[in-house]
């Protein structure tokens, strides 16, 4: 039995077959509208979500299958006091696949101890998020056709944003890659990020404060969130939510076929004014994050077309 916890339970063979399933999935929908017939999905959201929730749902359904679950802690038993393991064992009998967001680092992994099926890690914490990097890496591939040869900007909460975290680690295997990593001081990329990851790799990188310095040199820019919820004080949060904010007037020197991601949601970090720039793919980025859920669900459940 496969589960998903962290990008690199998955070879870069097995996320080509998934990228290429995803791509297969948008030029033929139809062929896979009931190849999850009689299945369950079960949804386990400790935490808020709009799009990895709702396209996990809608890819389960677009596949033929059916969903249940819960959207947050508080309609479940955890607030009775219930285990993470427990919730888990007793769903395993009622879904198929079950895709589960928590707050704790480490909760779907512990998750698969007591599984009975497979286990997608649809974030946990500030850690890991493996299906928004299948989703930016199906955007990267559709927007650039390739995967290597890139440089790669992220940009604004690198310390807790777990996006960032799942996509360095994942990108780190590709050839020709660099990352330039823009953040405030406070807010700069894991120790083991940079250490375990980007430096053991070998891979080309710099640490940078100011946007505008780099945004000429970027094939891809990340933009991402500061993550409110992961912050100790609110003080500090409000010091540096605004530390970014992509408009029309830093885009000015940035490359003509520049790709501007974010897994969104979005606060003030990208201008409204830069949703009609043909380099904005946030909002194409979430439509691919069905399209590569229903290449994942089948994949675990080990099912063809
Ligand atoms: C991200 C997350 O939950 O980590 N959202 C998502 O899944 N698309 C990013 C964020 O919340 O900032």
């Amino acid at each position: 039995m496969r589960h998903l916890i962290d990008p690199m339970d998955l070879s870069v063979k097995e996320i080509d077959d998934i990228l290429n399933l995803a791509l297969n999935i948008i030029d033929d929908k139809d062929k896979y509208s009931e190849v999850c017939k009689g299945k369950k999905l079960a949804t386990l959201f400790f935490e808020p979500s709009t799009r990895t929730r709702l396209s996990f749902e809608a890819a389960m359904m677009e596949l033929g299958g059916n969903v249940l679950g819960f959207s947050s802690a508080n309609s479940s038993s955890s607030t009775k006091g219930e285990s993470v393991g427990d919730t888990v064992k007793v769903v395993s009998c009622y879904a198929d696949i079950i895709a589960m967001r928590h707050f704790k680092e480490g909760a779907p992994m512990l998750a698969t101890m007591k599984s009975d099926v497979p286990i997608i890690n649809a974030g946990d914490g500030g850690h890991n998020h493996p299906t928004q990097t299948l989703t930016d890496l199906l955007t990267i591939r559709r927007e650039k056709g390739r995967l290597s040869n890139l440089t790669i900007g992220l940009c604004g909460d690198l310390m807790f944003g777990r996006t960032v975290h799942s996509l360095i680690k994942a990108l780190s295997r590709y050839e020709g890659i660099k990352f330039v990593l823009i953040s405030p001081d406070e807010l700069k990329i894991p120790e083991y990020i940079r250490t375990e990851v980007i430096e053991k790799n070998n891979i080309p990188y710099k640490e940078v404060t100011s946007m505008e310095d780099v945004i000429g040199e970027l094939d891809i820019l990340y933009m991402t969130r500061v993550q409110k919820e992961r912050f100790f004080n609110e003080a500090d949060y409000i010091r540096l939510k605004d530390s970014y904010i992509l408009d029309n007037s830093k885009l000015v020197s940035a490359k003509k076929d520049l790709s501007i991601l974010h897994p969104l949601p979005r606060v003030n970090e990208i201008a409204i004014e830069v949703d009609d720039d043909p380099r904005a793919c946030y909002f194409r980025q979430a439509l691919n994050g069905k399209f590569v859920r229903m290449a994942l669900i089948m994949t675990l459940l080990g099912l063809e077309a």
